[in-house]
């Protein structure tokens, strides 16, 4: 097993661990960088650092732990589960406090922390702890007294519980929380919590903005990365426990027997920190791999050949998770190319799954790209909606948070709360897509707590989201939620520090939906930089603003997709439908700007997209006095004349809106800069390059959309508001041809070798 978060800028080591075990060195050396917080920091160990504790609390935590009573088997003999979570705990109390606790096989003196389940360990089972309602997943931790010594107890049913209990533990710790009276008992609320890496198999990442893909095919099986199992530890830390390995837009070589070795290699890294793998398949796979004449769902050929390859997936790895399919969707095949519907084409992959407890995870994420087509927004709930009750037992039905493609802000997906007889789970997106990518600083907490929180009315009131995909509107056991990777090869894996604080908040609200992104802010920041308060609170601060900031300078008022055409980078709302593309993948199908007005109209006088809604949400977005002003222009079409409630006119709120973006994140840069002497130089560095970047990007967001709603409504500025320094030709000649790493580029960007905006 690799313990391996080595610092690649670390210096000299903490010599009391290197006796600990081998391994353990590189925790020393990790400690070593981080005695104070001038040396760099490369951001490797994400929030796992582990830095020394200091001044009295460091005698109380000392107290609390110093002795390790593990299970009762020696530590070679432990379970792969439980010997990460005690390797974890010895990384993570011999980081914090200096020196590594004494191991143990029973508690000997005060401050034992003692681990494992009612099998495993003598010292647990003893204490006869009520785990009933634990379940599979769930731990308690308590401090009690065990043979006459006070004793922290980590226990749980599993050894996963016992894992997830030790990473809670250790963040008690690390955000220098009291440990002295412990009482907590915590399981998920949702069963399945995956990352959806979108790789592809030659190393490219679909929308990834944090180096190529982590997984090294060609190394694979022979070799494991390191990164393997850190990128596993991460994951457990926040309870994540599963991965879809690659991209939606799957290729069939997955399922060929050389990758499924690979695939096998990659599962057997990830189990002992209880990630179960599943894979993207393409619904072709048998004609394109199998030779069959058909994919047909209702062919006994096509169901016998699943059959098989499913069965020869389990011989690899029996505890394989499923499928995840993107059917009839931007180009992939599906059961539709056979005039059947999404649950027949779910049906055929349930069926081969079944017998081995697989599920499938069939993506709702479907429209069509015709001329005529409907609303996209109206799409999937046109699609899905009638098969309500026809999706087998072992399927779920996995739907954006909202009804176009994770835009930075859209109303919630009429198909919550609308399919109670089919398991419905949510897919966020962790990957900024549409939020600036690799350098904006946008935390996504409340983003996607905005997207949990939101009421479908299903029910009544409080038909939350959160509700819907837990199971407990419905009563449905089977539940899940997933999040589409920000995870790469680079170095701090996310792309920049601040990326690292969108995959902690997915994992920590797929644990528990009802945290707020305030405290998971809080908690990433004091584990990931510190916890001096000075440096807390703004950061948090700074935080909690950023999504709105981006909102204000790219799509306010419910405006989407205003960005580059394939890139989905920088602004490009005059992107017009071109010729062999979709309507809607262009900015004009959602803006429909004109001399009169803006906005799309999807109340019963336009597309009546509002009608998918229950009778109380849809009243509420439909009348303009209800309508919540940041998803005025989702729903409505109306003139720059209009008076919002501020008494400003449409086209005087738009225009603050952009400046206020901009100007939040020039004081981000100010609040930032301040905050120098709290952090590394490396982390400073990088941050404070990212904001500058973030700035100009701001400005030409501003100043672009400004341009083109200028010339398209023929409105002056009002005096005070700044004209765009460049003219709507200039912009619209610029364009950010790559992201680099992505298998994406922009179409329509030629060569033109215009100034970059200013
Ligand atoms: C977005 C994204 C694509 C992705 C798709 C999906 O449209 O831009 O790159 O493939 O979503 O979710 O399938």
């Amino acid at each position: 097993m690799g313990i391996s978060m080595p610092n690649a800028n670390a210096g000299a080591g903490v010599r009391a661990a290197a006796s600990v075990a081998g391994a353990l060195c590189f925790i020393a050396v990790a400690c070593g960088a981080l005695a104070g917080a001038a040396r760099a920091d490369d951001g490797y160990r994400l929030w796992l650092r582990y830095t020394p504790v200091h001044g009295q609390r460091l005698t109380r935590y000392r107290d609390a732990a110093s002795e390790l009573v593990g299970p009762d088997i020696s530590p070679n003999g432990l379970s792969p589960t439980l010997r990460a979570a005690r390797s974890e705990l010895l990384r993570g109390l011999t980081g914090m406090l200096g020196r590594p606790p004494a191991a143990a096989d029973r508690v000997r003196r005060n401050g034992a922390i003692v681990f494992g389940t009612p099998t495993s360990s003598a010292v647990v089972r003893g204490l006869a702890l009520d785990l009933a309602d634990l379940g599979q997943q769930g731990y308690r931790i308590r401090t009690l007294t065990v043979g006459g010594h006070r004793a922290t107890v980590i226990a749980a049913n599993t050894d996963i519980g016992v894992l997830y209990g030790a990473f809670r533990f250790l963040r008690l710790l690390q955000t220098r929380a009291p440990i002295g009276h412990l009482d907590i008992s915590a399981r998920p609320k949702i069963r399945r919590r995956v990352l959806d890496h979108w790789d592809n198999l030659n190393g490219t990442v679909e929308r990834g903005y944090a180096g190529g893909s982590i997984w090294q095919w060609q190394s694979l099986p022979e070799h494991l990365s390191p990164r393997y199992t850190d990128y596993a530890r991460a994951c457990a830390s926040i309870g994540i426990n599963g991965a879809v390995l690659d991209n939606v837009n799957a290729s069939p070589f997955i399922l060929t027997p050389l990758y499924l070795g690979k695939v096998a290699a990659i599962a057997g890294a990830l189990r002992p920190y209880g990630i179960r793998v599943y894979l993207s398949v393409p619904f072709s796979a048998p004609v394109t791999l199998g030779k069959l004449a058909s994919a047909d769902p209702l062919d006994p050929r096509v169901r016998a050949w699943w059959r098989r390859k499913v069965a020869a997936i389990y011989r690899a790895i029996p505890d394989f998770g499923g499928f995840l399919m993107k059917a009839n969707s931007e180009g992939q095949p599906g059961p539709e190319d056979y005039g059947r519907t999404q649950a027949q084409g779910a049906d055929l992959l349930a069926r081969a799954l079944a017998p081995h407890g697989g599920i499938v995870m069939w993506r709702a994420f479907v429209y069509s790209t015709g001329p005529h087509a409907e609303d996209r927004a109206k799409q999937a709930y046109d699609t899905f909606h009638p098969l309500d009750g026809k999706f087998a037992a072992n399927v779920l039905v996995q739907v954006k948070n909202g009804p176009i493609d994770f835009q930075p802000r859209e109303p919630v997906h009429p198909l919550f709360g609308a399919m109670p007889h089919t398991h419905l789970m949510l897919e966020l997106e962790v990957t900024k897509e549409y939020l600036g990518q690799r350098t904006s600083f946008v935390y996504l907490g409340p983003l996607f707590e905005e997207a949990l929180r939101a009421d479908t009315w299903a029910r009544g009131r409080g038909s939350t989201v959160a509700r819907v995909i837990d199971g407990s509107l419905y009563g449905q056991h089977l539940t899940a939620i997933a999040g589409v990777a920000n995870v790469g090869s680079d170095r701090d894996w996310c792309g920049s520090i601040f990326n690292q604080a969108n995959w902690y908040a997915f994992g920590r609200l797929a644990w528990n939906p009802d945290l707020t992104a305030r405290r998971i802010a809080q908690e990433w920041v004091r584990m990931t930089f510190g916890n001096d308060p000075r440096f807390v609170a703004p950061v948090v601060r700074l935080m909690m603003g950023s999504r709105e900031a981006a909102v204000d300078y790219m799509t306010p008022l419910g405006l989407a997709s205003q960005m580059a055409a394939g890139t989905h980078f920088g602004p490009g709302p005059w992107v017009a439908p071109a010729a062999g593309m979709p309507a809607d993948w262009s900015s004009t199908y959602y803006s429909r700007a004109d001399a009169h007005g803006i906005g799309f109209d999807r109340t019963a006088s336009g597309s009546d997209a509002i009608a998918q809604y229950p009778p109380p949400l849809a009243a509420r977005f439909g009348n303009l006095a209800t309508c919540p002003q940041d998803l005025l222009l989702w729903f409505h079409h109306l003139p720059w004349s209009y008076r919002l409630r501020s008494g400003r006119t449409l086209w005087e709120s738009l225009l603050r809106h952009y400046d206020r973006g901009v100007e939040w994140v020039r004081q981000a840069r100010v609040t930032w800069k301040s905050l120098a002497p709290y952090v590394d130089a490396q982390r400073y560095r990088l941050t404070a390059d990212y904001l500058a970047i973030q700035e100009k990007d701001a400005q030409w967001w501003r100043d672009a959309s400004i341009a083109y709603f200028g010339s398209v409504s023929h409105r002056a500025l009002p005096a005070g508001v700044k004209p765009p320094p460049d003219t709507l030709a200039h912009y619209e000649a610029f364009c950010v041809p790559y992201v680099e790493n992505s298998s994406v580029s922009a179409p329509g960007c030629p060569p033109a070798d215009v100034r970059v905006p200013r």
